[in-house]
């Protein structure tokens, strides 16, 4: 990949600073170096080698248990940002509904799907996809999720086998481009819709599911 890289005559370096891009044309490959200086390193990793954490007992564990590279802020337990992936991995928690649950935080989430399909959103979020909620912004699965999993037998299973998603999630707000926004023509304007379907279930008289502890 390297030699084919050294082989091209022309290079396009694109910077992206405080949601503008600008170019530069170059005739040298950026990566044609004997030795980095400085805080940023080139550097790959293998996804499918990130050893999972998962919850074993009930409930839905928070996505930092899936945290691969942090960068973190002065305030503790806060992070500028998070580099979170979503790996094949076994579902065993009990009494308990499986997917993330509904929520809104702090943190900008900016999620995208690599390969597969992402377990709380099957249908509209195709590889190569991103969506981006924004601190205190409500989301959680779609329609159709919640419902499955709200009716799923709790039995060990396999979850995003073939799949990788991955997360930035970060303390400060992300601003999207004009080229996101318009010039792409990618904008899904019907991402809401997702959530229309849902029903509320709600029974106030219906005992814990986890029951009396
Ligand atoms: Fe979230």
């Amino acid at each position: 990949m390297c030699s084919r890289r050294l082989e091209a005559t022309s290079w396009r370096s694109t910077v992206s600073t405080l949601s503008y891009l600008t170019w530069d044309q170059l005739n040298v490959s950026p990566f044609n170096v004997v030795a980095w200086h400085g805080n940023y390193t080139p550097y790959k990793y293998n996804l499918e080698n990130f050893m999972v954490i998962n919850a074993v007992a009930y409930d839905h564990a928070d996505p930092s248990i899936f945290t691969v590279l942090t960068a973190k802020s002065l305030r503790p337990g806060v992070a500028i940002a998070d580099f979170v992936i979503f790996p094949p991995r076994w579902g065993v928690a009990d009494k308990t509904f499986r997917p993330p649950y509904y929520h809104r935080n702090c943190m900008s989430e900016f999620m995208g799907l690599i390969k597969g399909h992402y377990e709380a959103k099957e249908g509209g979020f195709l590889p190569g996809g991103g969506s981006l909620h924004s601190t205190m912004t409500p989301h959680g699965p779609d329609a159709e999720c919640f419902e499955k999993a709200s009716k799923a037998k709790l039995v060990p299973e396999r979850i995003a086998d073939g799949t990788m998603a991955f997360m930035f999630e970060s303390s400060l707000s992300m601003a999207v481009t004009k080229w996101g926004l318009k010039t792409s023509h990618c904008l899904d304007d019907n991402y809401y819709k997702c959530w229309e379907p849902l029903k509320s279930h709600f029974t106030p008289n219906s005992r814990s599911p986890a029951g009396p502890k």
